[in-house]
């Protein structure tokens, strides 16, 4: 650190927390604090919490907090000098000239000079643009339909095809070294003969450029078909690919409350040409975590609007969850027929992206979508598992509303009868982990669990992720099967948990093993959900079925507690049956006791529903097949009763 306590102090005290944080945040006042929604994550209801007296904030929902500084620095993404910086100046205080430690100051002059490098690179092919030179690069863009004006807000050049050594002799007219060069990603070294080249030549140039407008690097294209249509530069100490986007210098500013997360330069000059200046693009690579809590920090919302083809498709496909994961709505723009939005605009004009853009599509509708390209409706089993499939999907959304609004979507659009696909959902809800397809679970409580769902499950992801290299090669990854763990034909060995792959019949047969114990789960699980919203038939059930016929495990734990409250209270407190268990992988296993749909809509077939359900716990019992004739003749007398019990709800 190299401001004294001192300053820092009085960087602190001339910025009130309060003031800092409510020109982003809509702050408002709770007894001695100020409350407001999270900026850092996706909330609906405010637990942002910022106190004056102590100049401090801190989120309760997602545990991020701190002081003024820390503020800065994660909202606006800078470092903790640059965020030091902006304070003081928004203060109108002159920080001393710093004391440095050699090592930092290494470090800092090693960026100071590469982004030096690239500044006077930027100049260089600005001008060669703009010079006879450049006649065949300026060419091409106004073949592209750019203006003038669009060429100057992204500050594209070109790199000329003679001299082939142009850059590197106006470097060195600049006093740059060759070491410098060397590492700035702007030279082919050749280290036999220790000779260097330019790395762009004959190509346009598409400067990169951060938030703060410093130019961290270069995309450059070819002006015709010859293969790589674009390099890019290198990773340096200054540009970090996974942690920068196309273009959010300029989008940063929008006033739109969303962005439009594109594939391509071209893509985001063209939208902002047409003024949709929300547009960014990631840098020549896929998509990964850095970018969407890069995001994060400045929308909710993203419109994806990524190639029409199969590997924008399925780039899209990626996309969704890991921007779900860092709070981020993603909405999906449909370009088809056209290939990119850049083709869309020259085609149709902006009238139509801004309607494209106006209907985006919803992101679950789109993966339901794309999952269903994958079956064949016309088989039943296929059919079945694609119906498995979308309701694992919507069992994962975490207010019956939703739930209910999307089965009605899908079976406006899929043409299932609800009941069947209420029923799916249903038994995802009781019981999660059911399913062989598809990924169950909760998103209320599940983002540990879903990053391990994540990781195992998705492994086809994962191998994508790490791909740090240039743009994925179209179909090369695209592998549904394995992007979402149905049939693949792989299972996990239950003893060792080794991957085993295994013929499909002896897979089905390992499931058919378990499905009576699923099922008998199923019920214990209904049962104790309509001992919860209907606590008045406790009187009538615990005569037949007590918690002891509830099996082992985590549902008998359940029915435990669950009982136990009945008899004390007469009703059941969800929150402190959860408080019960502490895992939180447990909790949400027990929370879809509470949260489990009930398919029958009249009063008549719900009562049918709980005494069915009641037959089923009993017979399923470990009691219910005792050595004793006599028990096992009452237990027969019992359940035939149980049959045609009066249940009034
Ligand atoms: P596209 O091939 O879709 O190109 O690659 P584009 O953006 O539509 O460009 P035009 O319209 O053909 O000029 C999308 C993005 O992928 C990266 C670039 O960032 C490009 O903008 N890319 C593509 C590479 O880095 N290298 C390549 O060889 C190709
Ligand atoms: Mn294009």
């Amino acid at each position: 650190m190299y401001y004294s306590e001192e300053i820092l102090d009085q960087v602190c005290m001339a910025n009130d927390i309060v003031d800092v944080i409510g020109q982003n945040v809509q702050l408002k006042r709770a007894g001695s604090n100020y409350v407001g929604l999270c900026p850092f994550h996706n909330e609906k209801t405010p637990s942002f919490s910022v106190s004056r007296q102590k100049q401090m904030y801190y989120c309760f929902g997602c545990h991020r907090g701190g002081n003024v500084i820390t503020f800065v620095e994660e909202y606006h993404n800078m470092t903790f000098l640059e965020a030091v910086g902006f304070l003081a100046q928004r203060a109108g205080i002159l920080l001393p000239e710093k004391e440095i430690s050699a090592a930092e100051k290494r470090g800092m002059s090693e960026r100071a000079e590469l982004l030096d490098v690239n500044r006077l690179a930027g100049i260089y092919y600005y001008c060669s643009l703009r010079s006879p030179a450049g006649k065949t690069g300026m060419e091409y863009f106004i073949s592209r339909g750019l203006s003038e004006e669009t060429m100057k807000a992204f500050a594209l050049g070109y790199a000329p095809k003679t001299p082939s050594d142009g850059l590197y002799r106006y470097m060195k007219s600049k006093g740059i070294s060759d070491d410098l060069l060397r590492r700035s990603g702007l030279m082919n070294v050749d280290e036999k003969r220790g000779t260097m080249y330019d790395k762009f030549w004959n190509r346009v140039i598409f400067p990169i450029l951060d938030p703060s407008n410093r130019i961290i690097g270069f995309g450059g294209r070819v002006m015709g078909d010859a293969k790589p249509k674009y390099l890019n530069s290198p990773e340096t100490k200054i540009f970090d690919k996974s942690r920068n986007l196309y273009a959010l210098n300029l989008a940063r500013r929008t006033r739109e409350d969303y962005l439009v997360l594109c594939e391509g330069y071209m893509d985001v000059i063209s939208m902002h040409q047409a003024g949709f200046t929300n547009a960014v693009a990631s840098l020549g690579t896929s998509l990964t975590p850095g970018h969407c809590s890069l995001l994060s920090r400045y929308t909710r919302r993203i419109v994806l609007s990524y190639d029409s083809d199969r590997a924008g498709v399925a780039a899209a496909m990626r996309a969704i969850p890991m921007l779900r994961k860092a709070g981020i709505t993603p909405k999906i723009l449909r370009l088809d027929p056209y290939k990119d939005p850049d083709e869309l605009i020259l085609s149709l004009g902006q009238d139509a992206m801004k309607e494209r853009l106006e209907n985006a599509q919803n992101a679950l509708m789109f993966e339901i979508e794309v999952t269903r390209r994958e079956y064949d409706l016309n088989d039943p089993d296929s059919k079945t598992r694609f119906f498995e499939n979308t309701a694992g999907r919507i069992a994962e959304l975490e207010t019956e509303m939703e739930r209910q609004n999307y089965i009605d979507a899908v079976c406006r659009e899929y043409l299932v009868e609800r009941g069947q696909l209420q029923e799916l959902v249903t038994r995802r809800l009781v019981n999660p982990s059911a399913g062989d397809y598809g990924s169950g679970g909760m998103r209320a409580m599940g983002t540990a669990l879903r990053q391990n769902d994540f990781s195992s499950s998705r492994s086809g992801f994962g191998r994508m992720e790490m791909d740090e290299g240039e743009i994925p090669s179209p179909d090369a990854e695209y592998d549904p099967a394995a992007l979402y763990g149905y049939d693949s034909g792989f299972y996990e060995d239950e003893e060792t948990g080794e991957m085993l792959q295994a013929p499909p019949t002896a897979t089905r047969k390992r499931r058919s093993s378990t499905v009576r114990e699923q099922g008998e789960d199923i019920s214990r699980r209904l049962l104790l959900n309509y001992l919860c919203r209907y606590p008045g038939i406790f009187g009538l059930v615990k005569q037949y079925v007590g918690p002891e016929d509830f099996g082992g495990g985590l549902t008998a734990q359940a029915a435990r507690v669950i009982y136990g409250q009945l008899e004390k209270k007469g009703k059941v407190e969800e929150a402190s049956v959860l408080s019960h268990f502490p895992e939180a992988q447990d909790q949400m296993q027990i929370a879809g006791i509470f949260h489990t749909l009930d398919q029958a809509s009249t009063g008549k077939e719900r009562e049918k529903a709980v005494r069915e359900t009641l037959v089923k716990v009993f017979a399923a019992s470990p009691a219910a097949s005792p050595a004793d004739l006599g028990k096992a003749i009452l237990r027969k007398k019992q359940e035939a009763e149980l049959r045609s019990v009066r249940i009034t709800l």
